[in-house]
């Protein structure tokens, strides 16, 4: 029995899903506790490629059972694909999936408004679009819906009536468009998807309890990553939830008390989708390489992700905020073929050397890169599957990793595909 957070511990992507569907088959839940569909979660079994945005990567283990926290800002469109798209891949989920009656829904009027706020934005995030700032914003402002209160006669007419009266106010004050939300229509669109996905909702917080009661393994799934973390990321260039591990808690209702691990999930490089400062970005071939070798197009958007060299600043703060107890190194099979490969392991900024990230947007943006060369491998390490059959410099690059971070080094992955993993 173990309760872990499993988290994302740089800018996203970071092979998340692999690594939780990998250790889905030792636990009982897997849970999402933040974010939306703006999360693309990949997992890769034999031929088949699943792609997860909502529902949690443990549902393609027949033992987990999938639970979608309070935290988490619920999107009906979304999750239907999804459960339609796995269903006609054979995958079962009846009685597999449990979503929290708390989690706010992500409304039609919420994803047309991340659309107009980036237009609109001097300095653009590059959001995915999928209204999650909007979401966060109106539960923050107290005037969400949650899922239960789609049932609610009393509050949900007269809260979404409310709602659309004032996004159409605003929507014709700034843009001049008249009655752009019908009441009537997401009034039924809410009914209609709330009657296909009602059997699943359940109260996430207590089952939660009960596992952990009856001595359960709990494996929560963290979206996109630490740096864009609404408080401890790269500000104002993140997502609007808590991506680190503090969010499983609130995300849930799970005491901190109860937590047992947090497992870091880290890229063996850096990559970046959208906008915000990256001290380690590469323009060069190093960085052509990794894209390339590393398919590096984002999961939700289509978008070419940005990719850098390994910074140990963000892996020692990642370690810090998070409480990052073991990680789960993904990707190094992508260094293959690099002569040299290079750590960050400094920041020179103005006259000084910065050795701890400093979430500040404006700082960073100022910031140069200070390297430790490591030597690289030419071989191709995805079919390896022990330590030892490493090549020396494939381990010397995984222990000087840990040695920069103080955190053991407990799962390495060399390729997409669940087997292609080393257990240390
Ligand atoms: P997530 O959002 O953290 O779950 O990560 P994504 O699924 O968005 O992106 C990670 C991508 O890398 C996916 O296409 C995975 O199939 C792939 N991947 C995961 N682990 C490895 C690995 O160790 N090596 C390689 N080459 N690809 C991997
Ligand atoms: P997973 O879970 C990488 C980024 C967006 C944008 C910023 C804000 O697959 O790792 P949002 O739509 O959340 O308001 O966008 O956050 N972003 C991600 N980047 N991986 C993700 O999720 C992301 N989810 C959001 O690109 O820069
Ligand atoms: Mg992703």
């Amino acid at each position: 029995m173990s309760i872990t957070i499993a988290v994302g511990a740089q800018w996203g992507d970071e092979g998340k899903g692999k690594i939780i569907d990998l250790l889905g088959s030792d636990s009982d839940y897997v849970v999402r506790y933040q974010g939306g569909a703006n999360a693309g979660h990949t997992v890769e079994i034999n031929d088949k490629k699943y792609i997860l945005h909502i529902i949690p990567s443990g549902i393609l283990n027949k033992r987990a059972v999938s639970c979608i926290g309070n935290g988490v800002v619920f999107d009906f469109e979304s999750f239907i694909n999804e459960l339609n798209t796995l269903n006609s891949a054979g995958v079962d989920t009846e009685g597999r999936i449990i979503i929290s009656p708390y989690a706010h829904v992500v409304m039609p009027y919420h994803k047309e408004t991340d659309r107009y706020l980036e237009k609109d934005r001097l300095s653009k995030i590059g959001t995915t679009f999928k209204g999650i700032g909007p979401a966060y914003q109106d539960k923050i402002s107290r005037c969400g819906i949650r899922v239960a209160d789609i049932i609610d006669d009393d509050y949900f007419p007269v809260t979404l009536k409310n709602n659309i009266e004032l996004k159409n106010r605003y929507f014709d004050a700034i843009y001049g468009e008249k009655n752009k939300f019908s009441y009537d229509q997401i009034y039924d669109l809410c009914k209609t998807k709330f009657s296909i996905i009602k059997k699943y909702v359940g109260d996430v917080s207590d089952v939660i309890e009960e596992a952990v009661k009856r001595k359960k393994s709990v494996l929560f799934e963290g979206a996109q990553g630490t740096l864009l973390d609404i408080d401890h990321g790269t500000y104002p260039f993140v997502t609007s939830s808590n991506t680190t591990g503090g969010g499983a808690c609130t995300g849930t209702g799970i005491s901190p008390t109860k937590i047992d691990n947090v497992l870091g999930v880290m890229k063996a490089y850096t990559t970046r989708v959208g906008n915000g400062p990256f001290v380690t970005e590469l323009f060069d071939e190093y960085g052509e390489h990794l894209a390339i070798q590393g398919h590096e197009i984002g999961t939700t958007t289509g978008r070419k992700r940005r990719c850098g060299y390994f910074d140990a600043l963000i892996a020692k703060y990642s370690v810090r905020i998070n409480g990052i107890s073991t990680i789960a190194l993904t990707k190094i099979d992508v260094l293959g073929g690099m002569d040299r490969i290079k750590i960050c392991v400094g920041y020179k900024h103005k006259n000084t050397v910065l050795d701890k990230f400093v979430p500040l947007a404006n700082i960073l943006e100022h910031c140069e890169p200070v390297y430790e060369v490591l030597d690289g491998w030419e071989e191709d390490i995805s079919e390896i599957r022990s330590y030892e059959k490493l090549p020396e410099n494939t381990r010397k690059y995984i222990e000087y990793i840990e040695k920069i971070t103080g955190v053991p080094v407990s799962i390495i992955s060399v390729g997409p595909k669940r087997d292609q993993s080393i257990f240390r």
